[in-house]
């Protein structure tokens, strides 16, 4: 049996005649550019997110691009960020010309520690973006406290994480709630994806929202005056009018992610070789990606691919020793606990569509091949 790693059709089929008459009236009305479906999504996510403010951009990169450049960054200041993630995290703090620190991950969650954090902080350092990795919040408990008695932004790269929260003191905390700006991604294969490229940035600050909507309109609150130059990035009438039909269904596809994990766990949980993800206790995981530690992994790989299992590798090869941040001097073994996680993980199919007898097969062909 074929088992897609993403099955964006099967998505599809189910909310067809809601994403279409969402998208219609934009068509009818040629209303592309910052129509009101816009403000509308805005309003929704800043809802789900807990924040005064919600600001769609052009995609999850755009979406950190802005706030960095909103701290006007001096050549060589530094913002910390772990190596294990996606490019764009480290890319957007280059194109602002900051420079990226980048600092070891807790082994458990694959999020940044907040002591390797702590150790990496110096006079140049300017921000944090701590990432919540595959489904599940960073310990913003410990971060916020080493960042605030420093005067540090937090920037929070919730990419992966929309509506994943975290039990704080008591209370639950949503992915961006916290930090100084929360980052979003609507690429679509995220758990709330577009129909192409699309973000949202929400923040709980008058004044930074103010100028992060200006930064998003080539730097002018008004139009054809630039108070500075700022970038086009706006978020699409069209994706949002697609997202807002999406919206109403992202905790039941969050709630199907997180009982196919249960499923995957239970029948890997006790096998000496497979370690199934490990969740925070403080968190509720919203199941972007199911990643496994796996030995002879890359043999894993080829496996499953001869047997139609759809499977990737997120990250085959950390930041720190990417080419292009070579000038920044960081050798193998410089963050291990981050190297030796991209030489073991593997994540399997955990789209909310998942049928039981496609797990099944995916369950089965992991174990067959360390039977
Ligand atoms: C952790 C992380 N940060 C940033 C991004 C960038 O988002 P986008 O692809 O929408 O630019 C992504 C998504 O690809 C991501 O996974």
């Amino acid at each position: 049996m074929k088992v897609p790693l993403l099955d964006l059709v099967a998505q599809y089929q189910g909310i067809k005649d809601e994403v279409l008459r969402a998208i219609m009236p934009v068509i009818e009305r040629q209303g592309f550019i910052m129509g009101p479906e816009v403000a509308q999504l805005e309003t929704a996510i800043a809802g789900l997110s807990h924040t005064r403010h919600a600001i769609g951009c052009a995609s999850g990169t755009d979406a950190l691009l802005l706030p960095l450049r909103a701290l006007d960054l001096r050549p060589g200041d530094e913002i910390i960020t772990p190596a294990f993630t996606f490019f764009a995290t480290a890319g957007a703090i280059h194109n602002v010309g900051g420079t990226p620190v980048f600092v070891d991950i807790d082994p458990a969650t694959f999020n940044i520690s907040p002591r390797a954090i702590e150790e990496a902080i110096g006079p140049r350092t300017r921000g944090v973006i701590p990432v919540h990795l595959f489904g599940q919040m960073a310990a913003m408990e410990e971060i916020l406290p080493l960042a605030r008695s420093r005067g540090l932004a937090v920037i929070e790269d919730a990419a992966q994480s929309i509506g994943a929260r975290r039990r704080i003191d008591g209370v639950w905390r949503m992915a961006g709630e916290l930090g100084t700006v929360g980052t979003l991604s609507f690429f679509p294969s995220k758990n709330l994806g577009a129909y192409g490229d699309g973000g949202m940035m929400v923040t709980q600050e008058d004044a930074l929202a103010e100028r992060l909507r200006r930064l998003r309109l080539h730097g002018g609150a008004k139009q054809y005056h630039h108070d500075e130059v700022g970038y086009n990035s706006r978020l699409d009438s069209l994706q949002a009018a697609v997202l807002l039909a999406k919206l109403p269904h992202l905790a039941d596809w969050s709630r199907a992610r997180a009982a196919h994990a249960r499923r995957y766990t239970e029948a890997f949980s006790g096998h000496p070789a497979v370690c199934p993800p490990q969740v925070d206790p403080h968190n509720e995981h919203i199941f972007h990606q199911y990643t496994i530690r796996a030995p002879r992994r890359d043999e894993l790989q080829v496996h499953l691919k001869a047997r139609g299992i759809g499977c990737a590798i997120y990250y085959p090869l950390a930041l720190h020793l990417q080419p292009c941040f070579a000038h920044l001097g960081y050798a193998r073994g410089s963050l291990p606990v981050t190297e030796a996680a991209m030489d073991s993980v593997i994540s399997l199919p955990i789209y909310p569509e998942l049928t039981g007898e496609q797990q099944d097969a995916v369950i089965d062909a992991v174990l067959g091949f360390y039977a």
